[in-house]
């Protein structure tokens, strides 16, 4: 831990931004994925870092477990038929790299597939997008999964390079390919926050074996490394045929950027933006349809809006970000991390693991 706050010490990261944490908020360990190298290589300096190697067995277990709790059973017929000819179905890099993964921890390539495929689609989150008096965006968001214990010890923020400069920044974990949380600097910023639908596993599978229709996180990794303006990114993200319902939030680097897409499997039924010039100077994501009520058993939104309400448009940053972050129930026990981001301002993008 201390090395790794010394090693980003070293870069000039944290010297930027002095984001009030307590000891038990540790900031992630940073790496360089090159995309210039085949993508069954690209996470080999994550995979083979000693420290990951050491919770390999953890995960291994932790990923049989939840495999098991989560996945129905009619559906495995399906999986493995898309797992034996992963090159058919996905994409690359994906498919590569899952592969790469599957070698590197000696995880079966059928498992690497399903974890995919389940952080895509059980992700509780809350992401908020605001711009401040002077015009900067701030984008925060937390990540909660019910079965997250193992997923902090692996949660790692990953710089995308090709020819030495970065791409994009994502906050991921060891074995996910997808991004649930991006940046792309001086551009844009992207949160993926679910929208439950019931049993989505059979229509999701059918979709991605039919080849109509992307995965949420492999949407916004494509969105990342290809859209080069705000626009271009709430276009295809808003479009592009998915297997499941989700919202994107999404931050920009210029005043008024800032939106929550209400997607279906097809297109957009809502984008609900900034408007800072009529007083909405923040928007608010949990995981409902912002026009309807939160059920009282999981109201998260009501905190998180009195917390931004109370700290104002001038009191707006990144640090008091992270502290609207931190109230309760927004950070709650399932919460994995937190990350800040604010695209104009690219070496602000930090993430915090959060213990229970
Ligand atoms: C699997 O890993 C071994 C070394 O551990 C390497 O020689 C081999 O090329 C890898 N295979 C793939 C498909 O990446
Ligand atoms: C996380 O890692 C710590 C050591 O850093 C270990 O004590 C703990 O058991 C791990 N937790 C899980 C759930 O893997
Ligand atoms: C926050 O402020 C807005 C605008 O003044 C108001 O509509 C909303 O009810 C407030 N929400 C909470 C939870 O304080
Ligand atoms: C962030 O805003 C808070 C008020 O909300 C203020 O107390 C703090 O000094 C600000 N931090 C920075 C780095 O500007």
């Amino acid at each position: 831990m201390d090395a790794c706050r010394a090693l980003l010490m070293s870069l000039g990261v944290l010297s930027l931004i002095l984001v009030p944490t307590s000891a038990r908020d540790v900031p992630v360990k940073r790496y360089v994925v090159n995309l210039d190298s085949p993508p069954e290589e690209h996470f080999l300096p994550i995979c083979q870092d000693p420290g990951i190697q050491e919770l390999i067995p953890i995960l291994k277990k932790d990923a049989k477990d939840m495999i098991t709790s989560v996945v129905p059973a009619e559906v495995l017929p399906l999986l493995e038929v898309l797992t034996a000819d992963l090159d058919q179905y996905l994409p690359q890099p994906f498919a590569g790299e899952m592969r790469g993964i599957a070698n590197c921890t000696g995880i079966d390539l059928g498992q690497i597939v399903i974890l995919n495929i389940v952080y895509d689609l059980t992700a509780f989150c809350t992401s908020i997008v605001a711009q401040d008096s002077k015009g900067t965006i701030w984008h925060g968001r937390n990540l909660d999964y019910g079965f997250g214990d193992f997923l902090r010890n692996i949660t790692v923020l990953i710089d995308f390079q090709t020819k030495g400069q970065t791409l994009y920044t994502s906050t991921s974990y060891l074995g996910y390919v997808g991004a649930l949380t991006g940046q792309r600097p001086n551009t844009f910023t992207i949160t993926v926050d679910e929208r439950d639908q019931g049993a989505w596993w059979m229509n999701a599978l059918e979709a991605l074996l039919n080849k109509q229709a992307s995965l949420m996180s492999f949407l916004v990794r494509e969105t990342l490394a290809e859209a080069d303006s705000y626009d271009a990114a709430i276009q295809r993200l808003a479009y592009t045929p998915l297997i499941a319902p989700v919202y994107f939030i999404v931050g920009g680097a210029n005043v008024a950027e800032g939106a929550v897409i209400t997607r279906d499997r097809t297109s957009a039924l809502d984008i609900w933006t900034l408007n800072p010039a009529q007083g909405r100077w923040f928007v608010l994501e949990t995981n409902y349809d912002h026009w309807v009520e939160p059920p009282a058993h999981d109201n998260r939104r009501a905190p998180a809006m009195k917390a931004m309400n109370t700290t104002g448009q001038d009191g707006i940053n990144a640090s008091s970000m992270f502290q609207v972050l931190s109230v309760h129930p927004v950070l709650n026990k399932d919460t994995t991390y937190t990350a800040i981001m604010s695209a104009a301002q690219p070496q602000v993008y930090n993430t915090w693991v959060r213990w229970p």
